[in-house]
Parts: structure tokens; sequence; C-alpha cells
């Protein structure tokens, strides 16, 4: 579904991305994993075409998207959720998800069935929701715009234990919706819970790529580029 080849991508003159290769299959999900600063957050910004790969190719559904803009990379099927949430303090619940429904696929029901603890809130305004609630409603939204793929950077980050499981269960929600999703995640445990394949990222290159499960066995992986166990 998603196929990045050798993709390379700068920060003005700095190089991060180097010939990173990545794949998502359809329905799947796949965990990219790597310590602060290896390039996590670059990978989802050049799919999305918020950073403008240099050299390499970006493919989604067969076509290429390297270089498109963000709001064609979504029209396409692809939504992103960023590490810093951004929702608004004086909109509701309810508002976010209006302003950003952009599919008849996800009424409220269906919504609200993947996250059963918004509903409560749907009258809420955003500086009255705590952080775990903040996380579900920057997914939901990024859901009522119709992806097939959802782009994740750290759901879990500041959250506490009983929210990050939350946070799981819809994203196994998700999941069994037909979706399919690119994790990026610190939190190796959570990520290889709920993935299928996982990648490691380190200095800008992809230095791990296979199942989950082989990943689990491979704490010797997990201790250098993880940090897992130091
Ligand atoms: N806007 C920017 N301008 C210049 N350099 C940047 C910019 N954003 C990130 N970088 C650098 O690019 C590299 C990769 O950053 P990136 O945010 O992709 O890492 P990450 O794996 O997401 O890290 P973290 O776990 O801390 O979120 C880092 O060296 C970072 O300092
Ligand atoms: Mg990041």
């Amino acid at each position: 579904m998603l196929e990045l080849a050798r993709v390379d991508a700068y920060y003005g003159s700095s190089w991060i991305l180097k010939a990173v290769s990545l794949a998502v299959p359809d329905g799947g999900i796949v965990a990219l994993l790597g310590r602060n600063g290896a390039g996590k957050s670059t990978t989802l910004k050049t799919i999305m075409g918020l950073v403008a790969p240099r050299a390499g190719s970006v493919r989604f559904g067969g076509a290429e998207i390297g270089g498109s803009t963000p709001h064609a990379v979504n029209r396409r099927g692809i939504a992103y959720v960023p590490e810093e949430r951004r929702i608004f303090a004086d909109l509701t619940v309810d508002e976010h998800l209006a302003i950003a429904t952009r599919s008849h696929d996800w009424p409220a029901e269906r919504i609200f069935g993947i996250f059963p603890e918004l509903v409560p809130l749907r009258d809420r305004r955003g500086r009255f929701l705590s952080g775990g609630e903040q996380q579900m409603l920057a997914i939901a939204r990024a859901l009522v715009t119709g992806p097939r793929l959802l782009l994740l950077d750290e759901p879990s980050q500041g959250l506490a234990p009983r929210i990050v499981d939350v946070v799981i269960a819809s994203i196994e929600a998700m999941r069994d919706e037909g979706l399919a999703i690119l994790l990026v995640e610190q939190n190796v445990e959570l990520a290889l819970e709920v993935a299928d394949r996982a990648a490691i990222i380190d200095q800008g290159a992809i230095v791990f790529d296979g199942t989950a499960a082989e990943l689990r066995g491979r704490s010797d992986l997990q201790t250098t580029y993880l940090g897992v166990g130091t």
C-alpha cells in the first residue's frame, strides 16, 4: 500500500533521512522505532508532504506521492496525527470532528464506537480535555478525513499507563476496521504488542526491518538501537 524506496530528506543542508526504504501493507500495523532524533518524525513528515524528499520515491496505492502537498496526500487517503496534538482550546469535541469531516464513511456512531470515552465529552471544549482525551480526539479528527492509512507520531507520549491502554485499544479497533497504521513509538513494548511488523531507524537509516515477533526476540538490537535494558 505505502512504499518508501531509498528516500533522502534534508532540513536545509542537514542530511536527515538516508536511503530510507519502508513498506506498510494493506490493513497492517507497522511500528517505526528509534531513539530521540533518529528520524522517525521526519519520516512521517516526508510521507505526508511536510518535508520534500530529495531522492527516492514514496508510493501510495501505486501512485508517486513524493513531493505532493499535505492536502493532496490527505486526499489520497493518508492522515497524520503529529506529536503535538494541536487541539483547539475553544472548540468542543463535536466541533473538532465537524470541521474535519470529509468522509461519509465515518458517521458519529462509528467514530464513537472506536472512542467510547469521548461520548460523554462531546460538548466539552479542548481546554478542558485531559492529555489522553486530547490524544483520542486528535486521532478521531484524523479518522473523519477518511484515510486508508494513518500515521501516528508517539500517541502514548506523556500519558498515564491506564490511558495508554485505552489508546492501544483504539489502535486495535482501527486495525480491525481495516485501516493500515504506521506507528512511531518510543514505548517499544507497547509498539511490539500491537504491530505486525517493525522497523528501526538510527541516524536516519533503517537498520532493522522484520516482523514484530522477530524483534521481540532480538534483545541485542533493542539494546543497541533502542536503549532497552541499558
Ligand atoms: N525543523 C528542523 N530543522 C532542522 N533540523 C531538524 C528539524 N526537525 C528535526 N531536525 C533534526 O532532524 C533529526 C531527526 O529529527 P526527528 O524529529 O525526525 O527525530 P525523531 O526520531 O522523531 O525524534 P524524537 O523521538 O525526539 O521525536 C534530529 O537530528 C533533529 O534535530
Ligand atoms: Mg519525533
